[in-house]
């Protein structure tokens, strides 16, 4: 496939932040209470003064792996979170520093990955555990894939879901994709505004994904969601992690 196909095919991208319209959530469901112990609640303090939302994982007790457009002023991770309106045992952590991807592309969402270094290390418990991240793969697909997270059920609703839901998605071979290193996904059920930088889960649990941006097809069909593939990163992260550390 050309560049210009390719382009063509990329006519809009709607980011699934929680401010920008895009698909919903049908045929999601509300996930097991804590069966999804790496999941971050996401709070970003604007420079506005508003609050926004996005989702996140934990890779161990120091850092959370989000999208690089959920750039925010500050920050605040919850753990431990399934109905976000429930407070008992919630850990909430800020943020010493962001490290967004240095060549993430705000207008391809090519490097659509950050990674959130916490002021103070997570305590680990049975609500609260790391995800593994997905290894070099051999090009085939992984099977078996879901999105949780807090993002909206409803395209008009103004809110983020108040519990944790997650959907079942089945990944698509699409060279537009494969070129700029996205898993996709595509069809009326998918992650919605708000589940932006949450975890793409497959074989064995692992994070292959982190939930990035939709597209509609130029062709018209269904919005194609994209999730910035993990085992394409997986130097940036462990290099990013490791210099975090050493200059502190
Ligand atoms: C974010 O920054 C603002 C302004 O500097 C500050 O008032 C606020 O306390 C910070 N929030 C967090 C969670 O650090
Ligand atoms: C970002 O992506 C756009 C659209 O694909 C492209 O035109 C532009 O050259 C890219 N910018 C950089 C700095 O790579
Ligand atoms: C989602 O996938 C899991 C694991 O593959 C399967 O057990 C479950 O039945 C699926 N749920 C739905 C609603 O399709």
């Amino acid at each position: 496939m050309s560049i210009h196909c390719k382009l063509a095919i990329l006519i809009t991208v709607l980011t699934l932040e929680n401010h920008v319209h895009s698909g919903k959530i049908v045929g999601g469901h509300e996930a097991v209470p804590h069966s999804r112990p790496y999941m971050v609640l996401l709070e970003r303090h604007m420079s506005n003064g508003q609050i926004k939302y996005c989702g996140g994982f934990l890779l161990n007790e120091d850092f959370v792996m989000t999208a690089a457009h959920c750039q925010a002023k500050n920050y605040t991770i919850s753990l431990g979170v399934h109905n976000i309106h429930g407070s008992n045992e919630i850990q909430r952590i800020s943020v010493e520093q962001a490290f967004p991807h240095q060549h993430f592309n705000g207008t391809s969402f090519v490097n659509d990955v950050m990674l959130l270094k916490l002021t103070s290390k997570a305590k680990f418990s049975g609500n609260v555990k790391a995800i593994p991240l997905a290894g070099r793969i051999d090009g085939a697909l992984p099977k078996s894939c879901l999105v949780p997270g807090w993002g909206r059920t409803d395209r008009n609703s103004k809110y983020i879901s108040p519990k944790l839901m997650e959907v079942n998605v089945t990944l698509i071979d699409n060279e537009a994709c494969f070129l700029e290193n996205f898993y996709c996904s595509q069809g009326e059920t998918g992650p919605a505004e708000g589940d932006s930088g949450g975890p793409l889960v497959c074989e064995d649990g692992k994070a292959f994904g982190v939930v990035s941006s939709a597209v509609t097809p130029h062709s018209g069909g269904p919005d194609i969601y994209r999730y910035s593939k993990i085992p394409d990163s997986r130097d940036w992260i462990l290099w990013t992690m490791r210099n975090a550390m050493i200059t502190m």
